[in-house]
């Protein structure tokens, strides 16, 4: 059974001029402990389609499964990673790690030693006590990274976590999201704008295309992990970013009528 599946999910909106279909019928599976990547122009429904699997949005139509229940609003076992940190401005680092286990009803001993754990990984220890505007962006995304593993999801949703980022930052943070994620294995959706960074962290690339949002198509990252800064070099590497790269600005014109 995979961990995620998007089955033939739709999502209209009403606009003035009469309905937007934003997602038209895509389906998906992602299996257990996979790190799957989404890419797509802006307006393809990358973040509707996230955000049904986290249950922010609703679906119009379809269905869509975690571990094979259907989802009906937000829950633990799914963690939210957007590209705004959404950190509480008045809570310290470990304040804000431990919020959500406050709110599942976890003692205070438990929740300061998961924090603790969460924050040694995310390699924020020892700005634990600050607050975060004190912090760097990256280090605020640690942050947010650090809360969202701290209730132990099974999955995690990045919805261009680290689009506000310098770009040496943003091959930090990847390279420390990968070391996370091959110790554990946690399934990962994760979303983004870059090409390199999609093809540098899945093991498959889900290319959308807009009006309708749908998917285009799907394509292996055939690179073993763990991958390093001389695969990103490669000539593997370069030959699927140009895969994905025309995948991305070569899509069919957008279906008469179905504006914006
Ligand atoms: N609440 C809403 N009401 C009306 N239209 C919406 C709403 N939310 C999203 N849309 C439309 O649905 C489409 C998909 O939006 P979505 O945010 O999922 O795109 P995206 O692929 O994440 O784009 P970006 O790359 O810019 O983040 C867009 O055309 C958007 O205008
Ligand atoms: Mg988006």
């Amino acid at each position: 059974m995979p961990t995620i599946n998007f089955s033939g999910v739709s999502r209209n909106f009403a606009v003035k001029d009469g309905d937007f279909l934003a997602l038209d019928r895509v389906s998906l599976d992602i299996e257990d402990g996979e790190f799957v990547t989404v890419v797509g122009p802006s307006g393809c429904g990358k973040s509707t389609l996230l955000n049904i699997a986290a249950g922010l949005t609703e679906a119009t139509g379809g269905d869509v499964t975690v571990d094979g229940v259907p989802v009906r609003g937000p829950a633990p076992e799914r963690g939210v990673i957007f590209q705004q940190y959404a950190l509480f401005p008045w809570m310290t680092v470990t304040a804000n790690v431990e919020y959500g286990l406050k709110v599942a009803g976890v003692g205070k001993a438990e929740r300061r030693r998961r924090a603790r754990e969460v924050i040694e990984l995310v390699g924020l220890t020892d700005f634990a006590g600050a607050l975060p505007k004190t912090l760097s962006g990256g280090m605020k995304q640690r942050c947010a990274i650090a809360r969202a593993y701290a209730v132990d999801p099974k999955v995690l949703l990045m919805d261009e976590p680290f689009g506000a980022l310098d770009s040496l930052t943003r091959v930090r943070m990847q390279e420390s999201l990968l070391d996370t994620w091959s110790r554990d294995r946690r399934t990962v959706m994760f979303i983004t704008h870059d090409v390199d960074e999609a093809v540098y962290l899945g093991n498959r690339v889900v290319v959308m295309a807009a009006r309708p949002g749908r998917i285009q198509t799907v394509i292996p990252v055939t690179l073993p992990y763990p991958r390093t800064e001389e695969q990103r070099l490669s000539p593997a590497f370069a030959e699927l970013r140009a895969q994905v790269w025309h995948a991305v600005h070569h899509q069919p014109a957008p279906l008469e009528g179905l504006a914006p």
